[in-house]
C-alpha cells in the first residue's frame, strides 16, 4: 500500500481568502468575500482562515477584516481562524470572536523582519503578552512557524530550529502548530523528515502543512506530510496566493486539486469536491486573471470526453 501510515481522513483548511487575497493587485470587495467564505462553508472544509488582522498599510486588501469575520454565517463545526502578528491584530481578532487566532512567526529571521518587521525574539515577546490576553477568552490559538522548510533570505533551516519555534510556541500554551512553507522550497523527503520528527516530539499536538507550489513540489509534499501523519492539510481554492514579501512567490497548492489526489488514493476529506469546483470557476471573473488550479481546466480524472472518431 502506497500510504502504509497515512491516516483515513484529512482536514482541508481554505487559506485563499487570506493567503490568497492578501497579495491581489486589485481590492476584492467586502461582500465578495463575505460571499464567497459562506460558500465555502457549506462544502465540507474543517477550517477556513477568513482574513488576517495586520496592518492595513501593510495588507491594503485585507483592511476590512474586521467587516468580513463580523459579517459571515458561521456553520457550526468549521473552525474561523485569523493570522495575528502582534497584540492589536489579537485584540481586534477577538473583538470579532474569531473561532481561533493563527499567530505567525517566520524561524528566518530576515523574511521575519521584511515580513512582520520584528526579530523572531519580538515575535514571542508579542505572543506571550497574547497568551495572557487570551487566557479567559474561549479561542483556540494555533501557532504557526513559517519558512520552516526554508527562507528566500537565509536559505534552508536546520530541523533543530523548527524544533525550537515549535517548543517555544507550545511551552506559551497554544494549542496546535502549522509547518509553512511560505515560499514553496520544501521538498518531499525534508517534509517528511521534519512532520515525522515534529510529531515524534510533540506527540498528541494537532499539527498542520502548508505548502506553496512555488517550485512543483507542493502535492508532492503533501503526499510526504500525510505519510508521516499529519491529518490537516491547508490549501487555497484555485492555488492563488503568495506571501507579499517573499519575491517571486507564488500560489498556494490548489484545494481542489488536494482533494481530487487524496480522495483518488482513498484518503477521505469530507469534502464535496464539485461544489469546491463551481466555487473555483468563479474566481478568474472575481480576479481578473485566470488562477492556476489544474483540475479546474482538464476535469476530474474520472470525467469522459467526447471521443473524436466517434464523432
Ligand atoms: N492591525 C492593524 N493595525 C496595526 C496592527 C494590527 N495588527 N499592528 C500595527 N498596526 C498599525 C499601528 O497602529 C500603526 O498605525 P499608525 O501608523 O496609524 O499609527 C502602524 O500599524 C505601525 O505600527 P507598528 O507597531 O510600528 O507596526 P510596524 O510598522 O512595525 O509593522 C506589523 C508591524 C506586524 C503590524 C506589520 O508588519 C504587518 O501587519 N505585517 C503583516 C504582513 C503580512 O500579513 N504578511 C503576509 C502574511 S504571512
Ligand atoms: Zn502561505
Amino acid at each position: 500500500m502506497l500510504f502504509e501510515h497515512a491516516p483515513r481522513r484529512v482536514c482541508l483548511n481554505e487559506v485563499s481568502v487570506r493567503d490568497g487575497f492578501q497579495s491581489e493587485a486589485v481590492f476584492v470587495p467586502t461582500e465578495d468575500k463575505i460571499r464567497l467564505i459562506d460558500a465555502l462553508s457549506a462544502t465540507g472544509l474543517a477550517r477556513i482562515e477568513v482574513t488576517s488582522f495586520v496592518s492595513p498599510k501593510a495588507i491594503p486588501n485585507l483592511r476590512d477584516a474586521a467587516e468580513v469575520m463580523q459579517a459571515i454565517t458561521r456553520v457550526p463545526g468549521v473552525i474561523y481562524t485569523a493570522l495575528v502578528p502582534n497584540e492589536k491584530g489579537a485584540e481586534r481578532a477577538l473583538a470579532c470572536a474569531a473561532d481561533e487566532i493563527n499567530l505567525v512567526m517566520s524561524i528566518g529571521e530576515r523574511h521575519n523582519l521584511a515580513n512582520m518587521r520584528m526579530r523572531c525574539d519580538q515575535s514571542l515577546a508579542q505572543f506571550r503578552n497574547i497568551m495572557k490576553l487570551v487566557a479567559a477568552a474561549p479561542v483556540r490559538v494555533n501557532g504557526t512557524i513559517a519558512t520552516a522548510f526554508g527562507c528566500p533570505f537565509d536559505g534552508e533551516q536546520p530541523l533543530d530550529r523548527v524544533l525550537w519555534a515549535a517548543g517555544e510556541y507550545l511551552a506559551m500554551g497554544m494549542h496546535s502548530l502549522t509547518l509553512a512553507d511560505t515560499t514553496g522550497m520544501g521538498h518531499p523527503q525534508q517534509v517528511a523528515d521534519f512532520c515525522r520528527a515534529v510529531r515524534t516530539a510533540f506527540p498528541g499536538v494537532p499539527v498542520t502543512a502548508h505548502f506553496h507550489n512555488t517550485r512543483g513540489m507542493g502535492l508532492a509534499n503533501v503526499l510526504a506530510a500525510v505519510d508521516a501523519g499529519v491529518d490537516s492539510i491547508d490549501a487555497s481554492l484555485g492555488g492563488i496566493g503568495g506571501c507579499p514579501y517573499a519575491p517571486g512567490a507564488t500560489g498556494n497548492i490548489c484545494t481542489e486539486d488536494t482533494v481530487h489526489m487524496l480522495e483518488a488514493c482513498g484518503i477521505d476529506t469530507g469534502v464535496d469536491l464539485d461544489a469546491l469546483l463551481d466555487l473555483a470557476r468563479e474566481l478568474p471573473t472575481l480576479l481578473g486573471h485566470p488562477v492556476p488550479g489544474q483540475v479546474l481546466q482538464a476535469g476530474k480524472r474520472t470525467q469522459r470526453q467526447a471521443c473524436p472518431e466517434a464523432a
